[in-house]
């Protein structure tokens, strides 16, 4: 994963990179460093922990120079330890790296009897010495650059910079994500174009096997077996968001809270009530295109693979179309049955997911046609498929997905009215009755955020249990996932979520007295059901926390704690629900002192697989 910054210009490298790595810090945040060669003297600041740490050694210990690159990181191979953190050196050579470098140990132990002495336990310090070592026979950076990149295996987006000649920035990209920005003689390399976007509009996207040498104010576009080729600029129009916090003490909160404009900014111009269908307008599908396909495959990872379940209920119920909900990572290793006659949706906040991604092109390479649900407006994803339909959910920030949650949720609601209309089994009655009902979402969702006081002393009675179960039947199964996954991400307490008809079988040998199970009974068609199951736990000691329906006084007169959740339809209770667990996750977590925006371990968009 990580996110890396490069920079060769006519200003300080220093500042340029500084605020590139902050906007790639939802990249990675166990360590960062940077380097700059001025004069040809190369100087290296590296620290563990969050940029700010960088930051303050920084302000200690300044660097200068014009050339210059940086480094965020999210560990795979080594602790986040200072020696861990890029930029990593062998020789003269200093390389940024995001992604891995699959057979790195056999090239290390060559490089070892060669005599080169390693420092870190990565995988990527081995393409620094890798290309010093084919320095010593090439005539020049970029020679010794292609040869060494013929022996790597495995995925990378490369920054490099020699002490030998240190009027050259090279970049490589395969398999990770890398943008350029050009503004006159001044060249911006990064991992996203956030990073970039502040200095100039004109990007340029690198393609896998492309390699960018910048010399004397000019660059040099080639692949890396050395063919020359042109690279078109594009103009980027839209703007970098501003992360604030608005008077919130996070951004989590903040997200959380802005989930009613989050909701409405989905839906905006998209509902066409007077015929009762909406408009998708990236989707690039029209009726007839959308009746061909056979099978609808939604492919995602972690949260987003919550909302894909939710939209195979959706999409199978409403529409009556075989859908399967593949976690990305899986997808691609097992030849799926995927065809010119398949519907693929990837769902990704992001966009950059590298599961996801592969999902896509494994796809891609079987003829289906892909639509993604994306919130990041241009991103890898969006930018591969066939069509999109943008979330709108605004800049999220907080590595726990919330508002992006939400409005993938909405965003799935949209595509089954889509389908349902296009092949007739949504008629105009049902079509028009759904869109009033999402109209109605907004509202419902700043009602339940109001229900925060109660969800707070749900999480300060329940604040010393090591594990939780959440209980789901139907369309809330995936929100019982959904919100054990909350839980576990910011508060690092154990939880599991269970079709609640499936606790019998095997998981309701955890219940005992020490374990909170928060049941989602809707008053909708499973509830009769789901209130037997909450008996099971009840009569074996568990702690049952009951998230009714508004007006059903019945269901949670046996739990020990019932908190009454609007009423937004069976289909888009959901959301609702949703709101109100990502506020329990919170509430634990911040009364546990956790830093719920950064939580430990995990990155905003994961680049590896
Ligand atoms: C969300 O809370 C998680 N941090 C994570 O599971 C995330 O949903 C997953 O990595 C997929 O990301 P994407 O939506 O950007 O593809």
């Amino acid at each position: 994963m990580c996110g890396i910054v490069g920079y060769m210009g006519n200003h300080d490298a220093m500042p340029v990179i500084m605020s590139g790595l902050k906007m790639l810090e939802y990249r990675g945040y166990d360590s960062a460093g940077i380097c700059t060669i001025d004069a040809g003297a190369v100087e290296i600041r590296r620290s563990s922990g969050k940029l700010i740490n960088l930051e303050q050694l920084i302000k200690d210990k300044p660097l200068s120079g014009t050339i210059g690159i940086g480094h965020t990181r999210w560990a795979t191979h080594g602790k986040p330890t200072v020696a861990n953190a890029h930029p990593h050196k062998g020789g003269g050579v200093v390389i940024v790296h995001n992604g891995i470098i699959e057979n790195y140990l056999t090239l290390k132990d060559e490089l070892i009897t060669k005599g080169h002495e390693f420092t870190s336990e990565t995988d990527s310090e081995v393409v620094s010495h890798l290309i010093d070592e084919h320095l010593k026979t090439s005539e020049s950076l970029e020679e010794a650059v292609q040869q060494a990149l013929k022996h790597l295996k495995g995925a990378y987006a490369l920054c490099i910079l020699s002490q030998k000649d240190d009027k050259t920035l090279i970049a490589a990209k395969l398999g990770s994500p890398m943008v350029i920005g050009i503004k006159g003689d001044e060249y911006f390399v990064a991992s996203d174009m956030p990073a970039i976007i502040s200095h100039t509009r004109e990007i340029v996207v690198m393609e896998d096997g492309e390699m960018a040498i910048f010399r004397n104010g000019g660059v040099k576009f080639c692949t890396t077996d050395g063919s020359e080729i042109t690279k078109a600029s594009r103009f980027v129009d839209w703007s970098p968001l501003k992360a604030e916090k608005n008077g919130y003490p996070n951004f989590m909160l903040k997200e959380i809270n802005e989930q009613p404009q989050a909701v409405r900014n989905v839906i905006a111009g998209r509902l066409l009530e007077e015929i009762g269908d909406v408009y998708l307008e990236g989707m690039n599908a029209d009726d007839s295109k959308l009746n061909t396909f056979e099978r609808i495959c939604l492919v995602a990872c972690g949260t987003s693979w919550h909302a894909a379940l939710v939209g195979k209920y959706l999409i199978e119920e409403q529409c009556r179309i075989p859908v399967d909900v593949e976690i990305a990572s899986e997808f691609r290793y097992r030849d799926p049955l995927v065809s010119a006659k398949t519907l693929v949706i990837p769902v990704s906040q992001s966009g950059e997911t590298a599961d996801t991604l592969a999902a896509l092109r494994e796809a891609r390479g079987k003829d289906a046609y892909i639509v993604s649900i994306c919130n990041v407006v241009d991103s890898s994803i969006a930018r591969e498929s066939d069509g999109v339909i943008y979330t709108h959910a605004g800049l999220e920030i907080g590595v726990a997905s919330t508002k992006a949650f939400v409005t993938q949720l909405v965003a799935l609601y949209l595509l089954t009215i889509r389908l349902g209309r296009a092949n007739g089994t949504i008629d105009l009655a049902k079509g028009q009755q759904m869109i009033v009902a999402l109209g109605e979402l907004p509202e419902l969702v700043k009602k339940t955020l109001e229900l925060d006081p109660q969800i707070e002393e749900i999480a300060c009675e329940y604040l010393t249990s090591c594990d939780a179960i959440y209980l789901g039947r139907g369309i809330s199964y995936p929100i019982a996932l959904e919100g054990a996954l909350k839980l576990k991400e910011i508060s690092y307490i154990h939880a599991d979520g269970y079709p609640a008809g499936e606790m019998k079988h095997g998981p309701i040998a955890l219940i005992d007295r020490d374990m909170p199970v928060f049941v989602l009974a809707p008053n909708d068609r499973h509830l009769v059901k789901v209130r037997s199951n909450m008996e099971e736990v009840i009569t074996r000691g568990g702690k049952v926390i009951a998230l009714c329906s508004e007006g059903d006084s019945e269901t949670g007169r046996r739990a020990n704690f019932t908190l009454t959740v609007p009423w937004a339809g069976e289909l888009l209770n959901p959301v609702l629900y949703s709101v109100a667990l990502q506020l329990l996750a919170y509430n634990f977590a911040i009364l546990k002192g956790k830093n719920v925006d950064q939580p430990r371990n995990l990155a905003k968009s994961v680049t590896v697989e």
